[in-house]
């Protein structure tokens, strides 16, 4: 179980919603099923629309970061996370800063997404 916490100058205030462990969605999906107004258009990791800043909270040990390479192709082109936060992710599991929010899976982490 994981708290997903919207936050976003969209929302009236910030919302906070369970997403269920092992259900293996998108950040994208969790937010369509709450109605929390994210942009989105290929829903396909290639537009970049979805771009969100996430922040995990938990002090829970990451099961480690997947960076899918269109993810890693859009952030990097847009300015997002530079080879070295790439890097990290993929070596040493430190969560970068920006994700796409329909190539993100949700897992245990309790997360801060600002959009
Ligand atoms: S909706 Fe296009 S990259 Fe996520």
């Amino acid at each position: 179980m994981a708290n997903v916490t919207f936050s976003s100058p969209r929302l009236k205030k910030d919302v906070t919603v369970y997403a269920v462990a092992g259900d293996t969605k998108t950040l994208l999906a969790v937010a369509k099923q709450h109605d929390i107004p994210l942009n989105f258009e290929c829903e396909n990791g290639e537009c970049g629309s979805c771009q969100v800043q996430v922040t995990v909270l938990s002090g829970k040990a990451p099961y480690g970061v997947a960076l899918t390479e269109k993810e890693k192709t859009v952030l990097r082109f847009a300015g997002k996370i530079t080879a070295e936060q790439i890097a990290a992710a993929e070596t040493g599991d430190v969560p970068p800063p920006w994700r796409l929010a329909c190539q993100f899976v949700v897992r245990h982490e309790d997360i801060l997404v600002q959009f």
